[in-house]
């Protein structure tokens, strides 16, 4: 419902993507433009098929990155933040020189076999403890996939889970490390972040903010909205609204976009992952506008990670206007196709570009 006092057209800061997977090859090529035209900066997930564990795998990967973005006035200035992807052998030297060079901004646990190329992840958090000690000495952030692998707990419970037996582990022996708790889906989470000290903080994205896990399931299973950490009930849902609107500075912009082709989507074992770089902050911008809270856009997609981070907010401004866009059903990639979050759907606000 339109609302008498509500604007139609926004000017802010332009946000960055504090969470995003680009892949590489023709993948990379094809998606990397959708995020650059509209973020300042993106922290790239490390989790390619042969992980980014090295100073020198991060620069190429960098440059990769560089290259694919299209070379046009809308994209110019982006800026990929590599991390480096922790293993149980990771030397804590190269992790160090990584961040001291301006190469690593941060380093990304993922348990082991939680999610997409996570075999290499982390067995055991003791593994690592030389490496959070210098991470923690350095104020480089740990980006945390937070879900527990084990076959016993239930996968909706498995970020809560990770809370009670990984987080509160690592924050007690690490209370001054700067951690990222990325994608959260719970309650749980929202409040576990709220209670912490300012060094912890999280991401949301804009599909966990749209849709439950009984819509994976409405009218048949729904691969494209299948990611991990998995969507959960409403109540979580709506915790997360509450949280990405609220204006507290402990919550911030991370679309976790991930794509995948979609024979990889819609197959017998299809893969985790939303692809939603292509309309991620007309997405976001819808939500804070149905929770009447636009004026928390700002802060929640622009100004909040780079504080957390460290890092000067963008200079450039970027317009939004409400405004009818229509999301196509999938987009070709390569010689295959993607479907987009939102597909085929018709979203009430339209990025248009950044103002020089
Ligand atoms: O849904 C997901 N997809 N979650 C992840 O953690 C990884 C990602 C991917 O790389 O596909
Ligand atoms: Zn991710």
């Amino acid at each position: 419902m339109k609302r008498a006092n509500s604007p139609t057209r926004l000017t802010i800061t332009q946000p960055d993507d504090w969470h995003v997977h680009v892949r590489d090859g023709e993948m990379l090529e094809a998606v990397a433009g959708y995020t650059a035209r509209q973020f300042g900066r993106a922290i790239i997930m490390p989790n390619l098929a042969e992980p980014i564990t090295t100073v020198a795998a991060a620069k190429n990967y960098r440059d990769r990155i560089l290259a694919a973005v299209p070379k046009n006035s809308i994209h110019a200035d982006f800026t990929p933040l590599m991390t480096c992807y922790l293993t149980d052998t990771i030397a804590a030297g190269e992790v160090e020189r990584g961040f001291k060079s301006g190469v690593f901004t941060a380093c990304k646990l993922y348990p082991a076999n939680a999610t997409t190329n996570s075999s290499h992840g982390v067995t055991d958090i003791e593994n690592i403890s030389d490496v959070l000690e210098v991470m923690q000495g350095l104020g480089m952030p740990l980006l945390v996939h937070g879900e527990v692998t084990d076959a016993a707990i239930d996968i909706f419970d498995r970020e809560a889970v990770f809370i009670e037996r990984v987080m509160k582990k690592i924050i007690a022996d690490f209370p001054a490390l700067k951690i990222v708790f990325e994608h959260i889906t719970t309650k749980d989470a929202v409040d576990f972040v709220l209670a912490s000290s300012a060094n912890i903080a999280a991401t949301i994205t804009p599909h966990h903010l749209v849709y439950n896990r009984t819509a994976i399931f409405k009218g048949g299973i729904n691969p494209h909205l299948y990611c991990l950490p998995i969507a959960k009930r409403e109540v979580h849902r709506l915790a997360l609204r509450a949280a990405a609107t609220s204006g507290s500075p402990k919550f911030f912009l991370g679309t976790d976009s991930a794509p995948h082709a979609v024979t990889a989507k819609q197959s017998a074992c299809g893969c985790a992952g939303v692809f939603n770089a292509p309309y991620a902050i007309e997405s976001y911008a819808q939500t804070f506008a149905q929770e009447n809270a636009l004026d928390k856009l700002e802060g929640f997609a622009s100004m909040f990670g780079p504080r957390f981070y460290g890092l000067a907010k963008n200079k450039r401004k970027i317009v939004l206007e409400r405004r009818d866009v229509a999301v196509p059903k999938s987009i070709d990639i390569v010689d295959t196709h993607i479907v987009p979050f939102h597909a085929g759907e018709t979203l009430k606000w339209k990025f248009c570009g950044a103002l020089d």
